[in-house]
């Protein structure tokens, strides 16, 4: 029998290609996105995570049950390996409010089993986590394997999933207790190497397991506080820079052809619905924006952050959002968002110190946008929002400075997962944030995540914590619970 031998390099990979797990994301009342990367070496030369420089076919499967006894669709992709050998797999035909399990295989080699959702088509209660900001080298993903036990429906992360930084490039107060690959991230290979590091993590990956998510990128999945066109490091050929960014980001996140990038730019804001229940409305809050004002930072006495004609959405997405607001017939309205939408004065007493890189820098179009929120008649809209690295919770007026500023809507801020290390708790400090912004009725500086359980009636929200990630194992612990009687904007 003839055999392969000495007929070139051998069609089968040795090791199991695996090793960055599975994902799934985006889902439709009738479909889902199915996600994996192939990598046999998650840290291999030039971001191609060891494998060979060929395409290798990858076959999939969706059951109804976990044993995959029925399978319900099968079909193959062709990994590529100009796409850093990724597989998107965007499914549509499904059975609306149905779970699903699917898996991968490839050469021999077979994928965990994830566990996936469509949507619903009629009103049923939904539990979905949020999450935000993981800087590997920070602490372990304990944050992540607490969620993914929580087994929620679905589960939105609001950016910051990697960070672009050389190793050391930025240190939590404790210390680190990992290690970025080599170099701050420029190249496609740079930043496909480290989102295989992130994503060779067994708890993300359990993260990922558990259910779909809804993705959207804030800062360092390209550079820190960028803005636009704008570099914060006013390195040249950040055009490039982003497009690589945006390449990797892709490959890496079970998002829809839609998100596919045209070069230097990307889509990522778009619409999910849950149901009659809930629609989500996921937010671009860096690639429209002007530049942050007075040079960027924490600063008392910036007039240019109040001028009406600066950004932070775009008109185009501005208008994007108003107007899926005013056509939304969902019970709750998410908008899940970067940066801290409610005012934050961060000097005690007298004066007003602010940070830039917020919604505080871009204070008129946050005005227009809550007017739009008032005005559009969405039912019950909720903000959602990461960046921060502490926990709030907040009430969205049209006015902060004045107590009697109607609330339009309620803000809730997750922690990080990771970034910033261990955290702690300062009663003083919160105290004084909440006397000085009496708007805000949370915060917490320890490390976490959100679950919100969501129906007719009520969003409760469970503010989980942890009380340390410098080592493993750490419980999750509910630091404060609120919930949001539909119909009243308003924290109890
Ligand atoms: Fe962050």
């Amino acid at each position: 029998m003839l055999t392969g031998a000495g007929l070139g390099p051998s069609r089968t990979l040795a090791r199991d290609p695996f090793t960055l797990g599975i994902a799934s994301g985006d889902p439709s009342g009738d479909g889902v996105v199915l996600w994996t990367r192939l990598a046999l070496d998650p840290l291999g030369l030039n971001g191609r995570g060891g494998m060979p420089v060929r395409d290798v076919e990858v076959q999939w499967q969706l059951a109804t049950d976990e044993r995959f006894a029925t399978v319900v669709r099968r079909g193959t992709e062709t990994a590529r390996w100009k796409r850093a050998h990724s597989v998107h797999v965007e499914l549509e035909g499904l059975e609306p409010g149905r779970e699903y399990f699917y898996r991968f295989r490839a050469e021999g080699h077979l994928s965990p089993v994830g566990r996936t959702r469509t949507a619903p088509a009629a009103l049923s209660p939904l539990t979905f986590a949020v999450a935000a900001c993981a800087h590997y080298e920070h602490g372990y993903y304990t944050a992540y394997r607490r969620l993914a036990e929580q087994e929620p429906d679905l589960v939105v992360h609001l950016g910051d999933y990697i960070y672009e930084y050389a190793p050391r490039g930025y240190t939590a107060p404790g210390g680190s207790v990992r290690r970025h690959t080599w170099g701050k991230c420029a190249t496609l290979a740079d930043y496909r190497m480290r989102h295989a590091q992130y994503k060779s993590d067994a708890d993300l990956q359990a993260a990922h397991a558990v259910a779909p998510w809804l993705v959207a990128f804030d800062d360092h999945e390209i550079e820190n506080n960028w803005a636009g066109d704008v570099s914060s490091t006013g390195a040249p050929s950040f055009a490039r820079r982003r497009a690589n960014a945006f390449q990797a980001y892709y490959e890496n996140m079970p998002l829809r052809r839609s998100s596919v990038p045209g070069g230097t730019s990307m889509r990522v804001h778009r619409r999910v619905d849950w149901g009659p229940l809930a629609r989500f409305h996921l937010l671009d809050t860096r690639q429209f924006r002007d530049d942050q004002a007075c040079e960027d930072g924490i600063r008392a006495g910036c007039d240019d952050r109040l001028d009406s004609g600066r950004t932070l959405l775009g008109e185009d997405q501005r208008g994007w959002l108003l107007d899926g607001l005013a056509r939304s017939d969902a019970r709750w309205n998410l908008v899940g968002q970067q940066i801290l939408m409610a005012q934050r004065d961060a000097k005690a007493g007298p004066g007003t110190e602010v940070n830039m890189d917020s919604w505080d820098g871009y204070a008129a179009e946050r005005t227009r946008l809550l007017t739009g929120f008032r005005d559009s008649g969405a039912a019950n809209p909720v903000v959602l929002t990461g960046d921060a690295h502490m926990h709030h919770a907040a009430d969205l007026k049209l006015d902060f400075d004045d107590p009697d500023s109607p609330r339009v809507a309620v803000e809730l801020v997750t922690s990080s997962i990771a970034s910033d290390g261990d955290g702690y708790r300062d009663e003083a400090r919160v105290a004084e944030t909440i006397a000085e912004n009496p708007h805000i009725s949370y915060l917490d500086q320890r490390r976490g995540y959100l679950v919100c359980r969501l129906d007719t009636e009520e969003l409760r929200a469970d503010f989980r914590t942890l009380d340390y990630i410098s080592r493993r194992g750490a419980p999750a612990k509910t630091g404060a619970r609120f919930t949001i009687p539909a119909g009243q904007s308003a924290l109890t």
